[in-house]
């Protein structure tokens, strides 16, 4: 480790992937504006943060056949505090082998087993629910990062026939499955948040998902100062529409995660909004926008940096540093309450604009 500073010192080296689509729009956004939050000031001295930015995605893997470079998890791993990523997911590579090496690769091969999707609404208005206000819509999805479906253990037999059958499998450890559980309740507790939900479908996925339910009954008998429950995945889908209320922190596996993260997201203002921490706590951890590289709007400069300015709020956080990751929250939540947005929350601004409108109002708070 080069600088072993995340306890909250004053430096830190930051990995920059901006990857394909609008990652490559918003990332640069994200990073101007910490550079603002980070800048020396009449009151103190800064943080020196350093960014080093890599050029992986589909270009670079159309072009020379490389997707993560060997030995890039050890140099990011031994030389890097955290990650800030932006997409991955071109067209033009249809199996999106790629990403699944990045993306997942990174997941997988530096453990970060915790992938945390607050689920926050800045403003009334952004929620397609009738009549729920700022204080309705406020929960923690956890979302097991390293198993599961997504593990790739799988195979075709008989392919391209008739006959063909594909097998996919979803491996779930007891270690694996205990430690995100585990950290949901550590979470909540640290937090001061009275309620943990698991969910699964135990009730179809009788082996995977029966340890899921044994092994939440052990972890949640230790924690009797929270209320716990389970939901069945399709109950949680719908709960978390009938009345969000009900939820502080939920704890789910890979693939539901994944989904009800973006349900999460859509409740809050849609995925240009919804920020995420690929987390090993106490290792190199990696902070993107739950959003895609999304095709449909790439390279038109109308992308929502907010995402990756609150993923970014998250990496400062787990650097320790609070009050910048404070003023980047509040940043963003100004810009929303003067409708300084882009068109996917109903405003005009362009990426760049709100980036520098942000930049501006964190020096502006800096220099107050
Ligand atoms: P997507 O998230 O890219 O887009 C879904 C919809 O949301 C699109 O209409 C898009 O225009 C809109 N949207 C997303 N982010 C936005 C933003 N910041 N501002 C404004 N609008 C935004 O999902 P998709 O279309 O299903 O996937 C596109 C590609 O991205 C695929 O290759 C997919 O595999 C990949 N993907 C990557 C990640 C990641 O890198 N973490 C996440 C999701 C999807
Ligand atoms: C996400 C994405 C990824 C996932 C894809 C691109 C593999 O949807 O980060 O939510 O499913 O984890
Ligand atoms: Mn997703």
């Amino acid at each position: 480790m080069a600088i072993p500073l995340r306890d909250g010192g004053p430096a830190a080296r930051i990995a920059v992937i901006p990857g394909d689509g609008i990652g490559k729009e918003v990332t640069p956004e994200a990073v101007k504006v910490i550079k603002a939050v980070c800048a020396p000031t009449k009151r103190g001295t800064g943080r020196n943060m350093e960014f080093v930015e890599f050029d992986w995605g589909a270009d670079k893997y159309l072009k020379e056949k490389v997707s993560l470079p060997p030995g890039a998890v050890e140099m990011l791993r031994d030389e890097f505090d955290a990650i800030l990523f932006g997409a991955l997911g071109d067209p033009r590579v249809p199996s999106n082998q790629h990403a699944a090496d990045i993306l997942l690769g990174l997941r997988f091969k530096l453990d970060l087993y915790v992938n945390a999707r607050p689920v926050e609404l800045y403003h009334q208005k952004f929620t397609p629910l009738r009549d729920r206000r700022e204080e309705d819509i406020r929960m923690m999805v956890f979302r097991e990062n390293t198993e599961g479906l997504y593990v790739g253990v799988g195979g075709f037999f008989k392919k391209d026939t008739p006959d063909e059958i594909a097998f996919q499998e979803d491996v779930n450890s007891r270690k694996g499955v205990e430690r995100i559980i585990r950290y949901a309740f550590e979470y909540a507790r640290a937090k001061g948040l009275k309620r943990v939900c698991m969910s699964d479908k135990s009730n179809a996925m009788t082996f995977a998902h029966d340890l899921w339910q044994r092994v939440f009954k052990q972890v949640r008998a230790e924690y009797a100062d929270i209320d716990s429950r389970h939901l069945y995945i399709d109950t949680l889908a719908m709960e978390m529409i009938r009345d969000p209320r009900q939820f502080d922190v939920i704890v789910t596996n890979n693939l539901f995660g994944d989904i009800i993260s973006d349900l999460g997201a859509q409740l809050a203002g849609g995925l240009g909004l919804a920020p995420s921490g690929n987390i090993h706590p106490g290792r190199t951890s990696l902070f993107e926008p739950v959003h895609g590289s999304a095709p449909n709007i790439a390279g038109k400069g109308i992308a929502n940096p907010l995402g990756s300015v609150l993923a970014s709020a998250m990496m400062l956080e787990f650097l320790g540093w609070h009050p910048e990751a404070q003023s980047l929250r509040a940043a963003v939540k100004a810009a929303v309450h003067e409708n300084f947005v882009t068109a996917d929350l109903g405003g005009d601004k362009s990426t760049i604009q709100v980036g520098d409108w942000l930049a501006a109002s964190v020096a502006k708070n800096l220099s107050d």
